[in-house]
């Protein structure tokens, strides 16, 4: 072959062979004349057997074949021929220019037939003919491979990436899924290729958000970045960096065709520290000046507290008619009063962390008390409070973790309707490193976007909340090197996992 070269692969460099299976040694002798000095191999045999033979052990770019030969005709020998060396040309001579041989032969594959008599350099030039041919066809056969082999590189890039790739098409249908997709979102490519992609990969609030960037960079608006949440097959969401690029800047895709791909990064985790990092921060600097400041205020607080105390005394004790609606005021006050004690507890406890016990805390017996003690409660509101306790200890503060059940308690009564169920379970296998304890209720569950901030001090969504109650719980358990996890969906309700390092297994 020509050895023509692409610009990525050259071809394989070996010397163009030229095999002439014909009894006539003349023409053999003046071919290769023309040939060898060009370059070419040139093989000669007159049996058509041994024409095989060499074609099967060297193969052939072009092959010369009599039609009529000794021992076989060229043409039954055609097929054969093609099988050994399917980029080679064949040029066949024929004894008689009968256009019916000339048909016959032409086509089970032959490039073309040349009838006796013939001018030498007649033959050359159809030679040459089926020489560019083959060039070509190798070189097209080549560029094929080359591309199923870089479209199956880029497959293997794409699926065994560690980012999720989406492809759309120009109507927003997804038409590509890579393996992170699936992971991630908990669908299969079957269950996201074909459907709506804003539909499939982001909450309804966040799609026209998205559509305007999708369609803008259709529009030729430079790629540009943006985080969205990725909805996940269970209904909770997880924060994705999403990167959009035009699949083609020179033509608009086709119907079906791929018109955008989106590289999107998870950063749920990366975010959640950075928001941890700032509000740690935030409280170091509020800390010494607030918890100074709550120190002060607790004097007069506690003060106030007494004096009423005494006021109401006073009061019980006149008998007038002003007597119960003044009890009812300083009833009142009193409660506004511990209200502003227990702001002030929380947020100190927050700022400036008092060191921790560390003893083996019965959390069944723990979850026990805090559950009988938000009995009246969960009854008043009309929500069956289910308990599943079995053995379980952990290695801390009680007092601190009563703090955290009884906040996650209150969360999850204050949270569910009547009828609502709200369940507290723990259990811990024998000699395993963590207790576990889950509190769960059938709520209103946490809307997708103020999922990231229940943990903000001060976040509350309550007319009398304060917005501590999760970050001390979230302090204190991580100050007992546990973990929290909470998970919601909105509308069907809340749970809330602790694990809480065993004795023996505690740092
Ligand atoms: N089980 C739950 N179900 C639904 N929403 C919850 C649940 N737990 C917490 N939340 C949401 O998280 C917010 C923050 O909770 P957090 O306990 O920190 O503060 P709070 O309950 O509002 O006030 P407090 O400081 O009195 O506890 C709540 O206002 C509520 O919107
Ligand atoms: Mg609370």
């Amino acid at each position: 072959m020509y050895a023509p070269a692409t610009a990525s692969q050259p071809l394989p460099a070996r010397p163009p062979r030229l095999l002439i299976v014909d009894d006539n040694r003349d023409l053999a002798a003046n071919l290769a004349d023309i040939f060898e000095p060009r370059g070419f191999v040139v093989r000669f045999t007159p049996g058509a057997q041994e024409g095989l033979a060499l074609a099967l052990a060297e193969g052939f770019d072009l092959a010369l074949v009599d039609a009529n030969l000794l021992d076989a005709s060229g043409a039954d020998l055609l097929p054969a021929l093609r099988d050994a060396s399917p980029v080679g040309e064949v040029v066949l001579i024929t004894g008689h220019a009968t256009l019916d041989s000339a048909v016959a032969v032409v086509r089970p594959g032959a490039f073309q037939c040349v009838a006796r008599p013939f001018k030498l350099d007649e033959l050359v030039a159809t030679l040459e003919a089926a020489l560019r041919q083959a060039t070509l066809r190798c070189e097209r056969d080549h560029l094929a491979r080359q591309l199923a082999d870089s479209e199956q590189r880029y497959r293997d890039v794409v699926e065994s990436s560690t980012v999720l790739v989406v492809g759309i098409d120009s109507r927003g249908v997804m038409r590509l899924f890579n393996r992170r997709a699936g992971e991630l979102t908990g669908l299969t490519s079957e269950e996201a290729i074909g459907r709506p992609a804003l539909e499939v990969l982001l909450p309804a609030e966040a799609r026209e958000r998205v559509q305007k960037h999708v369609q803008a960079t259709l529009a030729g608006a430079p790629a540009g970045e943006f985080e969205a949440p990725l909805l996940i097959k269970d209904g909770r969401t997880r924060t994705v960096r999403w990167h959009v690029v035009a699949a083609s800047a020179e033509r608009p895709a086709a119907r079906d065709e791929i018109a955008a791909y989106a590289v999107g990064t998870d950063v749920t985790d990366r975010r959640a520290l950075e928001r941890r990092a700032a509000e740690a921060e935030a409280l170091a600097h509020m800390g010494t000046l607030a918890a100074g400041l709550a120190h002060e205020v607790r004097n007069p607080l506690n003060a106030a507290l007494l004096q009423l105390h005494l006021l109401s005394r006073g009061i019980a004790r006149v008998d007038t008619a002003e007597r119960d609606p003044l009890l009812g005021r300083a009833r009142i006050v009193e409660g506004e009063l511990k209200r502003l004690e227990r702001l002030l507890s929380d947020f100190l406890e927050l700022a400036r962390p008092r060191p921790m016990a560390r003893e083996t805390v019965d959390l069944a017996e723990l979850l026990e008390e805090v559950t009988t003690f938000q009995e009246p409660a969960a009854t008043a509101a009309g929500v069956t409070l289910v308990r599943q306790i079995g053995d379980a200890r952990a290695v801390g503060d009680r007092e601190r973790l009563k703090q955290v059940f009884l906040n996650l308690l209150v969360n999850a009564l204050e949270a569910t309707p009547l009828g609502g169920v709200v369940t507290v379970s723990c259990h811990c296998g024998v000699d395993e490193p963590e207790a576990t304890v889950v509190v769960a209720d059938s709520g209103r569950g946490i809307p997708g976007g103020t999922m990231d901030r229940v943990f903000e001090p001060f976040f509350t969504t309550k007319g009398a909340g304060t917005g501590l109650g999760l970050s001390i719980v979230r302090q204190i358990v991580e100050r007992h090197g546990g973990t929290i996890d909470l998970q919601s969906v909105e509308g069907r309700g809340t749970r809330v996992t602790l694990k809480l390092p065993t004795p023996g297994h505690a740092l």
